[in-house]
């Protein structure tokens, strides 16, 4: 997909189809954007003609696809409704542009002029509105059909103008679809190494994802880790969860160099949970929708396609990206509930259920991003089942140790709409990971599951600022609709972007 900015004129605009808000008729102001007006114009009243007809009332998101309006030169337009005018919020636009381009996806039209730019939102400007609609076009034209011998998905879309009223604004607005367009990237990639089963996508396939990327881009550094060398740096935890399995555990660092002027700039890290498929491991999961722990390496995904995005926009940050990343298999080797093993950090873990495996490949990762000296770590996992029953698949659960990093995070997801929600760190919490045997259990029980994952995660975060995103029900869609959704790229793109 293409996209550009112009300023336009739809009486003589050459596309395959005009996209044009409308409202609802509140009888308080015109029902018309302003590029809807000009087509009302040159068509001689149609459009208010069709709202007066009620096929189209303006509802948040109701679509509408005219053919052959007289007037102008576009084959079609698409009427999109923004509800109450003055009362649309950053949720309302999303819903917006998601329906309007679902609707340009299903028509046969070859490109597209988008004016939804001009559609005021509460506290947003042009720029978020077109970086937001550029996003949101790679979000709904993404597919993943690698896979399929016969007939590939079609598509028929190839470019997106998206429109706006002066030649200043196209200055702006082309910068704005710049970054758009890296988060598109960015996402892609993340949602494309999601979607590929665990056959094709093994810890030495995610290893290698990475060098490529240090290939692609020359501010990222890749270096993999082998067994031997985990071995040696004390990584049992991490370690002990590919036991099982036939493919080997890899350590896959980035480092992406944006700013060069202060070297010793303290670098953002980010690390990703990177289980390429999870079983369960000898505590086994039942059969029911286990093709869906192929998305447990979501983490991995998301810090790989966020890393790639910020080199794109070439950010002036430094960021270390840290993926640990294992199959967790219940082969003759594998760890067995009651074994201890001794992490990177020296204290001991007793692993009550091999199923809790994410907190244990995290845990020595966490512990080999302090050589970092980082200003903030955060750490990306599909980490629970209890995080989805908590917050469903709506808001990624975050849980943190410092009250400013916390207020960032939930900044930049409010900005992307790719949004978080706070759980407790309370110390009342951390007794449920008391074990008899060893320092600490790798499971605190029924009750607070997302917590007490944190909990265990927290003892091996002191020595920075930390927040665990724990993303088990926002990394992807179950059912019909079943694919990545490449959260939280966005939110964790947003985030770097403000510390700039
Ligand atoms: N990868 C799972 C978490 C998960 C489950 C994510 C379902 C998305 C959907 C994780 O490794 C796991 O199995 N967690 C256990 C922890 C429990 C044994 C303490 C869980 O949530 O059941
Ligand atoms: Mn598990
Ligand atoms: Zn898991």
């Amino acid at each position: 997909m293409k996209f550009n900015v112009k300023t336009f004129n739809p009486k003589t605009h050459q596309t395959g189809c005009i996209i044009a808000g409308v409202y609802l008729n509140d009888h308080k102001a015109s029902q018309l954007s302003t590029t809807a007006e000009k087509i009302n114009d040159a068509s001689n009243g149609l459009i208010l003609e069709i709202l007066k007809s009620g096929d189209q009332q303006g509802k948040l998101g109701q679509t509408l696809v005219l053919h052959k309006v007289p007037g102008i030169k576009a084959d079609r337009v698409i009427l999109v409704g923004c509800g109450g005018k003055d009362k649309l919020e950053t949720a309302g636009y999303f819903k917006v542009v998601q329906a309007a381009f679902s609707a340009l996806k299903q028509s046969e039209s070859k490109d597209a002029a988008c004016s939804l730019a001009e559609i005021e939102v509460a506290n947003r400007d042009l720029d978020w509105r077109i970086q937001h609609a550029v996003r949101t076009a790679g979000e709904v034209f993404y597919t993943f059909d690698q896979l399929k011998s016969g007939k590939k998905i079609k598509q028929s879309v190839t470019s997106i103008t998206m429109t706006v009223g002066t030649k200043a604004e196209v200055t702006k607005g082309s910068a704005a679809t710049k970054r758009g367009e890296a988060i598109i990237n960015g996402m892609q990639l993340s949602r494309d190494l999601a979607n590929l089963p665990g056959n094709y996508c093994t810890p030495s396939y995610i290893a290698d994802q990475g060098k490529g990327l240090a290939k692609k881009f020359k501010s990222i550094n890749a270096t993999v880790l082998s067994e031997a060398q985990m071995e040696k740096l004390g990584m049992g935890s991490l370690l002990s969860v590919s036991r099982g399995s036939a493919e080997p555990a890899k350590l896959l660092v980035l480092k992406y160099e944006g700013d060069k002027k202060s070297a010793n700039q303290k670098p953002y890290v980010l690390v990703g949970k990177g289980v390429t498929f999870d079983t369960g491991g000898i505590s086994l999961k039942s059969g029911g929708g286990m093709d869906e722990m192929k998305y447990d390496m979501c983490g991995a995904a998301s810090v790989i396609g966020t890393i790639a995005a910020v080199a794109e926009m070439g950010l002036p940050i430094n960021l270390n990206v840290i993926v640990p990343t294992v199959e967790n298999m219940p082969g003759s080797k594998a760890t067995k509930p009651g074994d201890i093993v001794t992490s990177m950090s020296g204290q001991t873990i007793e692993v009550l259920n091999t199923d809790a495996e994410g907190r244990l490949i995290l845990c020595d990762a966490l512990t080999y991003a302090e050589r970092f000296k980082p200003q903030a770590v955060i750490d990306v996992a599909t980490l629970t089942g209890a995080c989805v029953v908590a917050l469903g698949k709506v808001a990624t659960g975050l849980i943190s140790n410092n009250d400013g990093l916390v207020s960032d995070l939930l900044a930049a997801g409010e900005t992307t709409h790719d949004r978080a929600w706070q759980m407790p760190l309370f110390d009342e919490y951390q007794p449920l990971l008391d074990s008899n045997f060893a320092d600490i259990a790798n499971i605190g029980g029924r009750d607070g599951g997302m917590i007490t994952a944190g909990c265990f995660l927290s003892r091996f975060t002191k020595k920075y600022n930390w927040a665990h995103l724990d993303i088990a029900g926002t990394a992807w869609h179950s059912g019909k609709n079943k694919g990545a959704t490449g959260r939280p790229v966005s939110m964790l793109v947003q985030y770097l972007m403000d510390r700039c």
